[in-house]
């Protein structure tokens, strides 16, 4: 299965996708690394894996629909088969929806319904939520309200934002690789 991973920042999710490609836990090849931040720190993990990567500014484009169409040209030059986001800070609109329609997945750090958009963590320690966690889901119109393929949560219990920023992260990179592996081999036995 080839992958494209979108991210805008460190990439430490596109680190853990990537290890889980070298180590047979996941059976799927990243083609192409996609960002819309010219100088996000996944660029550099990219490289030292050796993965292509393609770097736009969303500024240089008309409209969503312009930068889109590009990338589906890029990503099908490539060969891409569904694409992964990690931490990629845009919403996907019509053109990719389309283009790559149910073969769009997403993690988010927090159990959804709950806190979607920005800054998950933050909103669920403010909330006095009594649970923290992570979701993988498909990719619809919404923000982060496509159907649900994956979640694991732990108590908050009164843990500062460092430990459960910690936590997230930690099961973010088992959970991601390991719920795309299920997924990936149920398709294939359809
Ligand atoms: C992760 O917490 C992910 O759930 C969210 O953005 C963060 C990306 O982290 N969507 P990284 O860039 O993969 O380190």
């Amino acid at each position: 299965t080839k992958l494209a991973v979108f991210a805008s920042g460190n990439g430490s999710n596109f680190q853990a996708l990537y290890d889980a490609t070298q180590d047979g836990r996941l059976d799927a090849e990243i083609v192409l690394v996609i960002t819309d931040k010219p100088s996000a720190f996944v660029l550099e993990r990219a490289k030292q894996a050796e993965v292509s990567a393609f770097s736009f500014n969303p500024r240089d484009y008309e409209s969503k629909q312009a930068y889109e169409s590009m990338l589906v040209e890029k990503l099908e030059e490539a060969g891409v088969e569904w694409l992964v986001l990690a931490g990629f800070m845009r919403l996907i609109g019509p053109v990719l929806l389309t283009a790559y329609e149910n073969r769009i997945v997403n993690i988010h750090p927090s159990v959804l319904p709950a806190f979607p958009g920005k800054d998950a963590i933050g909103q669920t320690l403010a909330a006095g939520a009594e649970m923290a966690g992570v979701t993988v889901h498909f990719v619809d119109e919404g923000m982060d309200t496509g159907m649900i393929i994956a979640q694991r949560s732990f108590p908050v219990n009164g843990q500062n934002r460092e430990t459960v920023e910690r936590k997230i992260h930690d099961i973010e990179h088992q959970l991601y690789p390991e719920s795309l592996q299920q997924l990936f081999s149920r398709q294939q036995s359809v």
